[in-house]
């Protein structure tokens, strides 16, 4: 009788050493992977497209997106408009994507570089950093 109860507490011993190593096994937790897209509420809900502009705009339409005379690497010389006033406040979201996608006058086309998403991103990131308290532009 003592022997048969001594038994089964090993075997239940072992059954829960085997379960332990099992679940102990580094296996990635699925809430950790379901990391769903930053919320609008994101404090900095332009920190991934403001790496963006460093990167790809900031070059020629400067920090704060008053642009001014930019020589290139090649030697070209741009006038790049700011975005701050004059037709930048005028021109629609339309215009702009239009702009960044296909480029012209100096600017280079970004449509093999950046997504639409990207591009909206960009063009809801110009309007708010740099043109806040503008004038709303015309749709
Ligand atoms: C090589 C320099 C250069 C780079 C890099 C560049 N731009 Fe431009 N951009 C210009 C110039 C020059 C103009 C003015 C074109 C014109 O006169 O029509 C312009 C115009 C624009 C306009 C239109 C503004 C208006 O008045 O309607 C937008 C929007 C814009 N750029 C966004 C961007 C974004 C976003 C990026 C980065 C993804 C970028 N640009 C990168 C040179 C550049």
């Amino acid at each position: 009788m003592a022997k048969r109860q001594w038994m089964v507490v090993a075997a239940a011993l072992l059954l829960a050493i085997v379960t332990a190593c099992k679940t102990n096994q580094p296996s990635s937790s699925p809430a950790a992977t379901s990391n769903s897209s930053a919320s609008q509420s994101t404090p900095d809900q332009f920190a991934a497209v403001r790496t963006i502009y460093d990167k790809e705009c900031k070059s020629c339409h400067g920090q704060n997106g008053t642009g001014g005379p930019v020589k290139l690497e090649d030697g070209t010389k741009l006038k790049v408009p700011s975005f701050r006033e004059g037709h930048a406040l005028r021109h629609p979201d339309s215009d702009y994507l239009k702009q960044i996608t296909k480029g012209g006058d100096g600017m280079p086309a970004f449509e093999k570089k950046l997504t639409a998403e990207q591009m909206n991103d960009l063009i809801k990131f110009i309007r708010r950093e740099f043109q806040a308290g503008a004038a709303a532009p015309a749709k």
